[in-house]
């Protein structure tokens, strides 16, 4: 999960009012965007290329470390500085952050309309109530909302790999981690809707869906008579075309198990990467961070996947800094990276989060000069491992997706591997969504070069 920023695919049509959704955090983020403009676009309103011409601004917020509200904070200044051109523009906000601080954004003075998220259903009320003058907010957090009866309008550019969210919320509660206090309990999606949202995709061109939640494997669903695993619904996504493609995540390594493992060998549409945060290399670490898994079962997973999916990849998340973090746990941290040979990794220093146990009975006690050298080493340590899997590759052919053109150059297409991996090759006749084997001839940190050989 990263702060990046998604733009939007604009549906222009005069006659609608006009809003502008700007996203931010991880990829439920995005998916939910997808969800929000679903239903304004049954409310009259349709989506904006331009800022300038929004009468409604949205912003999808992320509170997962501090810096990543600190870049809300100042769009919000932006979005006053517009207010202040254009009386009537409204600024919603929504997502964890919404949900997070909840009047405290009222009182900021630009943000019109506050929305948690489970409260999207809501939007065209909150509308209605701020034409009428009203600031409104709606962070009521839903045991049963999952949307699953809502078609995501798509906002992705390539028209190729979708997200489909299969569950929200999340029960684990880390001790560092916000999640759980803005997003929620857990709660599972029905699998047939699941099921459709795919099979509508496909239909639709994409070639690829990525089932998301906050920890995949403990999907869980009951029908009258069976109850549906994360595995088995895997094998059903799978199932609907061997020409599409399935991905997933995020995995939690307490719950990721055989069954899964084996869904992935079965399947040979089912990608051959596992995201699976380790967060921190020791076991005095982990505990405190109430990860409930040792370094020694997080290895036995490893294990299991690397006898049964030579070929699979991994990467993970790594908290550097997080409180009482030693110079010993740090080495550990960078030993299981050697041990394990992540191909990437999301790299992050603690951010103490208000009210999580963490911020109540660890002290945040390690000093940011610290915290930074030690993120040095770790990126350091990780563009090694990147390059020896990168390097391992060299050669070897890979099956490529294709997603868009190459960002340097329009004679050079850009897809991934099964293996998550962006792979860059010269067009010739190949187009944004085929299937192509490309043979390895260079690599550099973060892509593979090669040739397509069919
Ligand atoms: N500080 C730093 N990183 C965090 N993450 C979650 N909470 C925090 C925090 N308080 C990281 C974890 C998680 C990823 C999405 O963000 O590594 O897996
Ligand atoms: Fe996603 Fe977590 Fe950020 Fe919420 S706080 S947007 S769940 S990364």
């Amino acid at each position: 999960m990263t702060n990046k920023f998604y733009s939007v695919k604009p549906i222009l049509n005069k006659n609608l009012k006009q809003v502008y959704i700007e996203t931010y955090g991880c990829q439920m983020n995005v998916s939910d965007s997808e969800v929000v403009l679903a239903v304004l676009q049954s409310n009259n309103y349709s989506l904006c290329k331009d800022i300038n011409s929004a009468s409604l601004i949205f912003i999808n917020t992320c509170s997962i470390r501090e810096n990543a509200e600190q870049r809300i904070w100042a769009r919000l200044e932006y979005f006053r500085s517009l207010k202040k051109k254009k009386r009537e523009l409204k600024v919603g906000i929504l997502g964890c952050m919404a949900e997070r601080l909840k009047e405290k954004l009222i009182d900021h003075g630009v943000v019109d309309i506050v929305a948690g998220p489970d409260s999207y259903r809501h939007l065209p009320k909150l509308i209605e109530g701020i034409t009428k003058g009203e600031k409104q907010i709606n962070t009521i957090l839903s045991e049963e909302e999952t949307y699953a009866d809502i078609s995501p309008i798509r906002m992705d550019k390539n028209g190729v790999s979708a997200y489909i969210s299969i569950m929200r919320g999340c029960n684990n509660y880390c001790s560092y981690c916000v999640v759980p206090y803005v997003r929620g309990r857990e709660r599972s999606r029905n699998p047939q809707s699941i099921i459709k949202e795919a099979k509508q995709l496909l239909e639709n061109g994409y070639k690829e869906v990525t089932l998301l939640g906050q920890n995949v494997n403990s999907y869980s669903w009951n029908n009258s008579n069976q109850h549906i695993t994360f595995a088995m619904l895997l094998e059903m996504v799978a199932q609907i075309a061997p020409s599409l493609r399935v991905r997933f995540s995020t995995s939690h390594p307490k719950d990721i198990d055989e069954s899964v493992i084996k869904a992935i060998v079965k399947y040979p549409n089912i990608c051959k990467h596992i995201h699976l945060p380790v967060q921190s290399g020791s076991n005095t670490v982990l505990k405190r961070m109430n990860r409930k898994y040792t370094i020694e079962e997080y290895l036995e997973r490893v294990k299991l996947i690397k006898e049964l999916i030579p070929e699979c990849t991994l990467s993970t998340d790594i908290i550097t800094g997080f409180s009482g973090e030693s110079e010993q746990d740090h080495q550990e941290t960078l030993s299981i990276m050697k041990e394990v040979g992540y191909y990437t990794a999301f790299m992050f220093q603690y951010s103490e989060r208000p009210n999580t146990t963490a911020a109540k009975k660890y002290p945040d006690s390690v000093s940011e000069q610290d915290k930074n050298r030690r993120l040095n080493e770790i990126i350091e340590l990780q563009h090694k491992l990147s390059k020896i899997s990168n390097n391992e590759d060299l050669g070897k052919t890979f099956e490529v997706l294709i997603e868009g053109t190459s960002k340097r150059s329009k004679e050079e297409l850009s897809g991934r591997t099964s293996q998550n991996k962006v792979c860059i090759f010269p067009a010739g006749e190949h187009k944004v969504g085929d299937y192509v084997n490309v043979k390895v001839t260079s690599c550099s940190l973060a892509t593979l070069k090669g040739v397509a050989v069919n």
